[in-house]
């Protein structure tokens, strides 16, 4: 570019710009590999105050170098550059413009981890860096990244055990649903994009309490081995800055995370409708509305909000453009149950009981009224083996019996008023 003035401006990172900068790497990465250091990483040494830069043109952030330092070392975290301007000499720029602030910091040794085809390769070669392919990376992670674990421990999240999908009996149109719109998308994020499928960022399942809706989001984080922070309005209530403010402050701690299903149950006490603006219902869900953009602009996350009354939920908040979809969990099918008993059952003694005589007579349960009337048979049937010996405890029609029995003695969940509610959603409000 010498001879000529260049379209774009350098100068330091501010805090301001790493909405955009954290849009331009997940959107100008050519590999699917991880670059050696993870995202939350990079933000933790950009708000330390490690050398940054971006380039700007117009109003417009269009490529960041970023830095961490270690004594006379520096290493440069990433390197990226929007699609439309590479090949210009923008990444030669933006490392000359790094190494003189390295330089200023003490530096005097600058090294790069670059996966293999990434951006930036044919800049560091322009900028005499020199690649070094006899040194092999070895990595060990000691507990997941620290500053990220104590967050996640703030936020009372965990990566969920695997099989939790798996443990997920029947149901079977909704799972199919959930992992085709859900998990396949997030789990093959390159292939999404090849075809120009938007991964979700944001979605509301909805349905009469009991029916699955937690297990689901739980589940779904476990297939993704992605962290799991569950929110519970109420528990926001207590923050000193009142519910609005305990919601942004929530939001900026998950922005530290690299991936995470962001779990709301119980979504109406939040963002109910705003029908007197003096609310506090009106304030937070306002909060709220503003928050969701800046998350949907993030790859790697997910918004679940889980909801028995999609119909009391705003309706800006439901908008296309906050949520992708509005799926329903409904009420287990004959075909449903059958699976849920022979869950709880285990294959063993499912198959010597009475099972349609289970499915029949346990229509209206949900899965977790299942869950009860399982385990009030189980403790029955326990105790008679304790009193009477092993003799007929076990014998099948004997079992059948306290099912039936504990069955009788639990009560519905569901009321017929419920079930036509919930087709009524179902028909207004599901957008799949
Ligand atoms: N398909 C299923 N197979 C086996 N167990 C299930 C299934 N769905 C739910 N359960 C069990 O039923 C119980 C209730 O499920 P869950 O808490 O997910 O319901 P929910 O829809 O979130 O309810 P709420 O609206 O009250 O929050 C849980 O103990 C869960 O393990
Ligand atoms: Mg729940």
């Amino acid at each position: 570019m010498t001879g000529t003035v260049s379209p774009w401006r350098i100068r330091g990172l501010e805090d301001g710009d790493i909405d955009q900068v954290v849009r331009i790497w997940e959107e100008s990465r050519e590999t699917d590999a991880d670059p050696a250091a993870g995202l939350a990483e990079v933000l933790t040494a950009v708000r330390a105050g490690a050398p940054a830069v971006v380039a700007e043109v117009g109003d417009q952030v269009v490529g960041a170098a970023v830095s961490a330092t270690a004594a006379e070392r520096g290493w440069v975290l990433r390197l990226t550059i929007a699609r439309p301007w590479r090949h210009h000499g923008m990444g030669s720029a933006l490392l000359a413009a790094l190494e003189a602030r390295l330089a200023e910091a003490g530096v005097r040794r600058i090294g790069a981890l670059l996966p293999r085809g990434e951006v930036g390769e044919q800049a560091f070669a322009n900028s005499g860096y020199t690649g070094r392919p006899d040194l092999g990376y070895f990595e060990k992670v000691l507990a997941a990244d620290s500053a990220e674990a104590t967050i996640l421990d703030q936020l009372g999240g965990s990566v969920p055990e695997t099989g939790l999908w798996e443990h997920i009996a029947g149901m079977d149109a909704e799972k199919s649903l959930i992992e085709r719109r859900l998990v396949l998308p997030l789990e093959n994020r390159r292939t999404a994009e090849r075809y120009r499928l938007e991964p979700p960022r944001a979605v509301v399942l909805f349905g009469p309490p009991g029916t699955g809706k937690t297990t689901f989001a739980r589940a779904v984080a476990s297939r993704l081995r992605w962290a799991f922070v569950e929110v519970v309005p109420h528990r926001l209530a207590a923050d000193p800055q009142g519910v609005a403010g305990g919601l942004r402050e929530l939001f900026s701690r998950v922005d530290h995370l690299d991936e995470v299903v962001l779990f709301f149950d119980e979504a109406e006490e939040i963002a109910s409708e705003r029908r007197d603006p003096t609310t506090l219902a009106h304030r937070v869900t306002n909060e709220l509305l503003k928050l969701i953009p800046p998350f949907r602009r993030r790859d790697r996350r997910l918004l679940i909000c889980a909801t028995n009354a999609v119909r009391s939920l705003d309706q800006a908040f439901l908008r296309p453009g906050r949520f992708d979809y509005l799926i329903p969990v409904g009420p287990p099918d004959a075909e449903a149950r059958r699976a849920i008993w022979t869950r709880y059952l285990g294959p063993d003694r499912a198959a010597g009981i009475d099972l349609d005589a289970l499915v029949l007579a346990s229509d209206r349960f949900t899965p977790a009224d299942i869950e009860y009337a399982a385990r009030t048979a189980a403790q029955t049937a326990f105790e008679r083996h304790l009193a009477e010996g092993d003799g007929h405890a076990a014998d099948p029609r004997r079992l059948t019996e306290d099912h039936l029995s504990a069955i009788a003695h639990t009560r519905p969940s569901l009321t017929e008023e419920d079930i036509r509610t919930f087709d009524q959603d179902l028909r207004n409000a599901a957008r799949v």
